[in-house]
Formats: structure tokens, C-alpha cells, sequence
């Protein structure tokens, strides 16, 4: 076994303090995920489509990576085969926690969107009030960095290539409620890998994976990585 593709979801940052979007506690704060996370809403009701994530971009500072995040990123440090960390997630924990091998499909809270040339630029701050563009210099043309519903996800040639040569592929904290990121285990299987779902408990797709283990992300993603690193 040399290629590993590893999909993760809110789940793995949920014991860093980040809630989860479908669990018990829900998170958006109150808001329907169709409030905040369209491009129509962005168009509706920028101001509150921008404090939303202003909001969510200021809770990085408060939160840390968690053994899951670290166990993912010494995996990535000491696999010698190839290797690729697919994050549904928008926070920059598995980066924080050193993961190199690493696509964020859905975007980043701490990257920029301009709406007037399409540059996209790191971000930190809030995008609210009169933040411009790094690259064209436009005023009011920022929009938070994160793949809306009905907008195409990020990087996905080369997340199919990486499937279609996948040995193992490996699902984290996901409830696998969102396409295309839910079917990468169809595709996985397809191309001949083993596959496996870590998760706090089976997912709407836990009978298309060879094997389930279930717990906490802090217990079971580390237990994972030390077997498969073991001599
Ligand atoms: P969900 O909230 O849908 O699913 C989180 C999963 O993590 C559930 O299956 C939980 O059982 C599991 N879970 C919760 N706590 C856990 C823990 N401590 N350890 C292990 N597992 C745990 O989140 P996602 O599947 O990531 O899109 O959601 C997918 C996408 O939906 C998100 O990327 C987001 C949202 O709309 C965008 O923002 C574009």
C-alpha cells in the first residue's frame, strides 16, 4: 500500500472547539446554512454574509489543533508513499499542526476573494468596513474566500488523479452530506483502493466503506496513524 488519499470534515475540529454543521448543537449560530453559504445570499445581504465569516475567521485565534490534526500531519512528515489531505474544512488547523500534502476543497476563512479580478489573497482581519484588494486595489470587492453552494469546488483534477492512484482512501469526521466530496468513496473504490471511515459514529455512507472505526477523532485518528506507521 504506498498512495493514501484522506478526506476530512468538521468532525476533526470538533474537540478543537470548532461545532460541527450537522451535529447535535448545529452550528451557523443560529443562521440556515442557505443564509450564509450562497451566492445569493452574498448578493441579498453582503453585510451579513461577510460578519458571518468575519465572525468565524476571528474564532481561529481561539482554537488550536488537536491530536487528530498532529497525528494527520506527522503521517504526512513520515509517509514515504504519496499522500493527500482533502479538508472539507475552511479553518487552517491540519496546516497549524504542520500538514504539507494538503487541499482545502472548500475554500479558506483566512484567504480573500476580489469579485472584481478574481485574485485570491491571504487574509486575516475582518472583510466588513473597507478592506480592498491586494492585487487590483478594488474597495468593497472582497468576499470571503469559500466555495458557496453551486460554486465549483477547488483543485479537483487534481484530487481525482490522486483517487484514481489511491491504495487506501480514508474518511474523517464527515457525515458525507455533501457532493462531490461525498462520492470521492465511489471513486476510491472504483479505482481499486481499501477504504476506511473514521467518524464519531456510521455516516449516511458507512456501508460503502470496507472498514468503520468509531470514537473520537482525538483517540481513533492517532490510534490509525501509529498502526500504519508501525515497522
Ligand atoms: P458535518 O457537520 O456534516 O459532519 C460532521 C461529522 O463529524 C458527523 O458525522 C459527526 O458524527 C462527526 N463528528 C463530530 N464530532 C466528532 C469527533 N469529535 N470525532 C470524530 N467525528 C466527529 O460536517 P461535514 O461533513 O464536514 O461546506 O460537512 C460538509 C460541508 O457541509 C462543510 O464543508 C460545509 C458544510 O456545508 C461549506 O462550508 C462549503
Amino acid at each position: 500500500m504506498s498512495n493514501i488519499v484522506i478526506l476530512t470534515g468538521a468532525g476533526i475540529s470538533a474537540e478543537s472547539g470548532l461545532a460541527t454543521f450537522r451535529g447535535p448543537e448545529g452550528l451557523w449560530e443560529g443562521h440556515r446554512v442557505e443564509d450564509v453559504c450562497t451566492p445569493e445570499a452574498l448578493a441579498r445581504d453582503p453585510a451579513m454574509v461577510l460578519r458571518f465569516y468575519d465572525a468565524r475567521r476571528a474564532a481561529l485565534g481561539r482554537v488550536a489543533p488537536n491530536p487528530a490534526h498532529r497525528a494527520l500531519a506527522r503521517l504526512d512528515a513520515e509517509w514515504p508513499g504519496g499522500l493527500l489531505i482533502v479538508t472539507q474544512n475552511v479553518d487552517d488547523l491540519h496546516e497549524r499542526a504542520g500538514a504539507k500534502r494538503l487541499i482545502h476543497i472548500h475554500g479558506e476563512l483566512l484567504s480573500a476573494l476580489c469579485r472584481k479580478c478574481g485574485g485570491r489573497a491571504r487574509f486575516a482581519g475582518a472583510m466588513l468596513g473597507d478592506a480592498t484588494c491586494a492585487a487590483c486595489g478594488a474597495a468593497d470587492a472582497l468576499r470571503p474566500d469559500i466555495v458557496f453552494f453551486g460554486e465549483m469546488p477547488y483543485e479537483m483534477e487534481a484530487i481525482d488523479a490522486a483517487l484514481a492512484r489511491a491504495d487506501l482512501f480514508v474518511s474523517i469526521g464527515t457525515s458525507g452530506a455533501v457532493y462531490p466530496a461525498a462520492g470521492f468513496v465511489r471513486i476510491a473504490r472504483a479505482a481499486g483502493a481499501e477504504t476506511l471511515e473514521l467518524n464519531l459514529e456510521a455516516s449516511a455512507g458507512s456501508a460503502l466503506f470496507d472498514e468503520g472505526r468509531f470514537g473520537l477523532a482525538s483517540e481513533v485518528v492517532p490510534a490509525w496513524v501509529d498502526q500504519l506507521l508501525a515497522p
